[in-house]
């Protein structure tokens, strides 16, 4: 019989088996200091591109204070147990409301995390003769989720309207069969092209097909929309999505999540959610650091304004020297350039040692061979020096990759792996 461990030892998959190259640097970097527009790697100052902290929370003074102040006051473990038995409290319903009338719903309920909760509301949301249709470039939490479905899903081409309501007519005739409903999931903003999800479209097939529409709003809460209510207040149909869903790891800064809705269907997932029924509350630090946040997206319109400036001086100074950008329709900033995974290694390495920039780098599997997409995130600590300095950085990296000189670099690396 064979070692249930034989694939761990033989295969290290896809992006394992780049871990000796990688990890440490590409992978798994240790980033210090401060979060802000500029950290410390390897003892180096980096002008850091690759933190979701889109509004410049995550080390702002008067966040800084109160999350020190509560976590004085309520330690790390208040209050204990699920929300459901003893980890209930007063702030815990502040926020949720708070929040509900932030994205413009009637009701919101906290999620311990935002990728739990996602694959635990998707569970909660459907039974086995339903049908959900879903992106198919959807995040890691939304496939996860589908994957505990007992009954039929269907992807649809990644934000093609078309494709899913093609989609959408095969699931209405099987769920005239089955006698269940359909469930639609679509990211506001898929975070890693930066495209808004086509909501507006999605919402205008409700009129010939009966679903109901669920929308992940990670990077969109607070950074699109008049308000910062999101991707569907951004596309003026916040009414008319069903489940509305965002983390507190990226505009927020911090840890947890929510979902909104009417209420009668937040009193349904609030008896509903396994995550939440069977595992500890949200702790009272990060309800009371929330309380905070959200005041300052309600009340300092300055930070949006801020963040979109850094924004678009970015990406519109990307788009006049003639680099790819895709098609974003966010903050999200991919940059698209050619080039095998040893060429992407070298030429970081380089943006890191010789030009103080830090970005992720993205590579296949996750976008097609021959990709190298550098994932940039602008945010309000940003100045629009660090965007000159890394306008000017890329310019010379790409003169470097047209020129061959990462594969030249890369060249011994290559030979190793077979490449
Ligand atoms: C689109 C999307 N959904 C869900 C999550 C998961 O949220 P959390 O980090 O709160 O678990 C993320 C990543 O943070 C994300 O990018």
């Amino acid at each position: 019989m064979k070692d249930l461990f034989e694939k761990i030892y033989k295969d290290k998959g896809p992006l394992g088996k780049w871990a000796a190259q990688a990890e440490g640097y590409f992978v798994f970097p240790k980033l210090e200091g401060e979060i802000s527009n500029r950290m410390k790697f390897q003892g180096k100052e980096v002008i850091t591109w690759s933190i979701n902290d889109y509004l410049g929370l995550a080390n702002h003074p008067e966040v800084r204070k109160v999350d020190a102040e509560a976590a004085l006051k309520y330690g790390s473990a208040y209050p204990m147990g699920a929300r459901m038995m003893s980890g209930h409290t007063e702030l815990h319903e502040q926020l949720q409301n708070e929040l509900a009338a932030f994205v413009k719903k009637d009701a919101a309920y906290l999620l311990n995390f935002g990728y739990q909760g996602m694959v635990s509301t998707i569970d909660a949301l459907v039974s086995k003769d339903d049908i959900i249709v879903y992106d198919v470039d959807a995040h890691a939490c939304i496939i996860d989720g589908v994957r505990l479905h007992m009954g039929k899903r269907f992807t649809y081409k990644h934000n093609d309207v078309a494709s899913l309501e093609k989609n959408l007519e095969r699931a209405t005739k099987m769920a005239e069969q089955t006698g269940g409903g359909i469930l639609v999931i679509s990211e506001g903003v898929f975070g890693m092209r930066g495209e808004q999800g086509r909501l507006k479209e999605i919402v205008e097939l409700k009129k010939k097909y009966n679903f109901r529409l669920f929308v992940d709003d990670a990077h969109g809460f607070g950074t699109l929309g008049a308000t910062g209510a999101g991707a569907g207040e951004e596309q003026g149909v916040q009414d008319d999505i069903d489940v509305y869903f965002a983390t507190f790891a990226k505009s927020m800064a911090s840890t947890g999540a929510f979902i909104a809705a009417d209420q009668e269907v937040i009193d349904y997932l609030k008896y509903n959610l396994r995550s939440q029924m069977f595992a500890k509350s949200l702790q009272m630090q990060l309800v009371v650091g929330a309380l905070k946040r959200l005041d300052m997206l309600r009340t300092m319109p300055e930070l949006k304004k801020n963040l979109w400036t850094i924004v678009n001086a970015l990406q519109t100074g990307l788009k006049e020297r003639g680099f790819d950008i895709g098609t974003t329709q966010s903050c999200v900033t991919p940059v698209y350039l050619n080039g095998s995974i040893p060429e992407a290694m070298a030429l970081v390495r380089d943006l890191r040692e010789n030009y103080g920039i830090f970005c992720s780098i993205v590579v296949y599997p996750v976008i097609p061979k021959g990709l190298i997409l550098l994932r940039m995130i602008p945010t309000a600590t940003h100045t629009l020096e660090d965007v000159a300095e890394t306008l000017d950085a890329f310019d010379a990296i790409r003169e470097r990759l047209t020129n061959g000189t990462y594969k030249r670099m890369s060249a011994s690396v290559m030979k190793a792996m077979g490449e």
